[in-house]
């Protein structure tokens, strides 16, 4: 049970932040008014007595102050959700082995020193913004397969691998992993946001790829949620528990994944759509006729607008209609053809136009690059209309079927609003980013629409992130509109129950500190 004297144990703590839950509160769900005994985090004094000490456990060369460290690790360079002046960790540490990054969590853990993981930092709702302050524990050196198992299709890594990194290390065995976030991110950071991509809609998320976990605990405790088996009937799933906890719970030191075979033959088919209602038509037609795509990617009329108007697609003809893409793997030539058939009639069915298809590698991998820089390509183009423009994306995701409907309300907002707009996403599962073009002017205006989207979203049966995550931003509130106080308020419960310091990434997912006077996109 949390106590009021386990708190007085230390001396120099900073005033002001209130963490904890009331004593005498045994209910099953904490309310952010339940938590009323006050915490403090430790003063800079007394961080500065933790850092001498994680000095010696890692060395003076793995620790840094420089402002460009301290910088990178305070928010994403895209300034999404930017960090307030004052939110900017003390200093950031780079470990090596489980055993380091155990010992630092446990003298964070005894001096009330605020934890925030950090691996890639490619996320981008404000993910690793340290609003305690507090010290950044990046795993980027720790980025090593340890074992790969060929005949189980499963491979042990650590977390600071990238996925594009381990991509690499398996091709040559024939062998891939499944989720493919940002160029960048890295597993510790696909596991800690339940991260997708492009090829969730054939090898599932984060969570579907993970098999187990080994996790620092905040006391710095070192666990292994199970072994390698691929089933198990063994109580709680704590791998799960881990998996979308944005680093609230622990730091995720090595991860064992589940591996799939290459496709032995690959093609990328694509199609034209006046209307968005006859792509999102082709997906479940797609589905329901057994066409197990590998991949199916949706880029609407005016993100395609953007591409041909920027010239940005290479030598290929682009149209500015609705375009699905759509990868196919097959293990023979006969079959991947016979795939192809299959998708150009189920398209034309649905009024689909400009049906072709790419199978030469470097021509495919031109067609993905499209997909995979639109951000930027959207960017540029709305900075050709109006040259101060800056982008939000967004993240939600409904059932497939509901996909127009949510696109058509949004859309029309957006251009009542006057704010240019363009989307693309994942249609095979509903999960749709539309970028929000914004002048420095229209800045409240856009935010309001982007939630505004989200409650859309829950009123369709869907959710505010389909893969991002939800950070410290706007989204703390939706997700309790989304889930509701009671679901929330046990979350919060399992996160005092690991965490009664409220020291790893605070403030992260949910709120915990009820005098928390925070918007994301108020400045100080
Ligand atoms: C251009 C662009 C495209 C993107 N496309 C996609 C996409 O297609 N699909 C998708 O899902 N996402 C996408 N994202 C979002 C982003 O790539 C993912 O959220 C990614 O999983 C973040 O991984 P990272 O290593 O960068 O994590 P970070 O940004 O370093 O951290 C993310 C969160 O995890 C915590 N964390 C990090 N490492 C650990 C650890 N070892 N243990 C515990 N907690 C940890 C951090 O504290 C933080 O809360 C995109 C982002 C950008 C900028
Ligand atoms: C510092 O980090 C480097 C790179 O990970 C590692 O080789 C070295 O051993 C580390 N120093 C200590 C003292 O652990
Ligand atoms: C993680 O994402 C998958 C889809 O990829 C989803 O089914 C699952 O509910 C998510 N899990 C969590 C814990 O958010
Ligand atoms: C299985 O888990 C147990 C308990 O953690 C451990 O002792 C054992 O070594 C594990 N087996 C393997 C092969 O890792
Ligand atoms: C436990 O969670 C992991 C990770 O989310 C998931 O892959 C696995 O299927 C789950 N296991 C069970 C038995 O539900």
């Amino acid at each position: 049970m949390f106590t009021v004297a386990s708190i007085l144990l230390v001396g120099g703590l900073a005033e002001g932040y209130w963490i904890g839950k009331k004593p005498e509160n045994d209910h099953s769900v904490t309310r952010l008014e339940d938590i009323v005994v006050p915490l403090q985090y430790a003063t800079e004094a007394v961080v500065n007595q933790g850092i001498e000490k994680i000095s010696n456990i890692v060395g003076l060369d793995n620790i840094s102050v420089s402002k460009g460290e301290i910088e990178s690790h305070s928010g994403d360079p895209s300034g999404f959700v930017p960090p307030k002046v004052n939110e900017r960790p003390y200093c950031v540490v780079f470990p090596s082995t489980v055993e380091q990054v155990s010992k630092i969590v446990k003298v964070c853990y005894e001096l009330h020193i605020p934890v925030i993981p950090y691996s890639g930092g490619t996320s981008i709702e404000g993910h690793y913004v340290p609003t305690k302050k507090g010290i950044s524990v990046d795993l980027s050196h720790m980025n090593k397969v340890l074992a790969l198992h060929e005949d189980d299709l499963d491979v042990v890594v650590q977390p600071g691998i990238e996925w594009m990194q381990l991509n690499e290390e398996l091709r040559p065995h024939g062998l891939m992993f499944g989720p493919d976030p940002a160029p960048g991110a890295m597993i510790g950071g696909i596991i800690s946001t339940n991260a997708s991509g492009t090829n969730a809609f054939k090898f599932g998320g984060a969570k579907d790829n993970v098999i187990s976990l080994k996790v620092v605990l905040a006391d710095g405790t070192i666990i292994k949620t199970k072994n390698r088996s691929r089933k198990s009937s063994n109580g709680y799933n704590l791998t799960n528990l881990f998996v979308g906890s944005e680093g609230t719970l622990g730091i995720v030191v090595e991860a064992t994944l589940k591996l799939y075979a290459l496709p032995k033959k690959e093609a990328i088919a694509l199609m034209n759509f006046r209307n968005i209602g006859d792509a999102t038509r082709t997906v479940t037609d797609l589905v329901k006729n057994g066409v197990s795509c590998n991949a199916i990617e949706l880029m609407d009329d005016r993100q395609m607008r953007a591409v041909v108007e920027m010239g940005s697609g290479g030598s290929r003809k682009w149209e500015p209609y609705h375009l699905l893409l759509m990868k196919l793997g097959a293990s023979s030539d006969s079959s991947l053809k016979e795939m192809v058939k299959s998708v150009k009639s189920i398209g034309k069915s649905n009024n689909g136009f400009n049906f072709d298809v790419a199978t030469d590698e470097e021509e495919r991998d031109n067609i993905w690059h499209v997909r995979k820089t639109l951000l930027w390509n959207s960017l540029n183009w709305a900075k050709k209309i109006k040259p101060m423009a800056h982008i939000l994306p967004t993240d939600v995701c409904v059932p497939v079927s509901k996909l127009p409907e949510l696109l058509s309300k949004v859309m029309e907002k957006m251009d009542k609003a006057n704010l240019l707009a363009t989307a693309a996403g994942h249609a095979g599962d509903g999960n749709v980013h539309v970028l929000v073009i914004y002048e420095p002017d229209q800045f409240e205006t856009a935010h309001k629409l982007i939630n505004e989207m989200s409650r859309i979203a829950i009123e369709l049966d869907g959710t505010i992130s389909g893969e991002h995550g939800i950070g410290v931003s706007d989204k703390r509130e939706l997700l309790v509109e989304e889930l509701g106080e009671d679901t929330i308020g046990t979350m919060r419960s399992i996160k005092f129950a690991l965490d009664k310091r409220g020291i790893m990434n605070p403030d992260h997912i949910f709120k915990i500190d009820p005098t928390e006077k925070r918007r994301p996109y108020d400045d100080e």
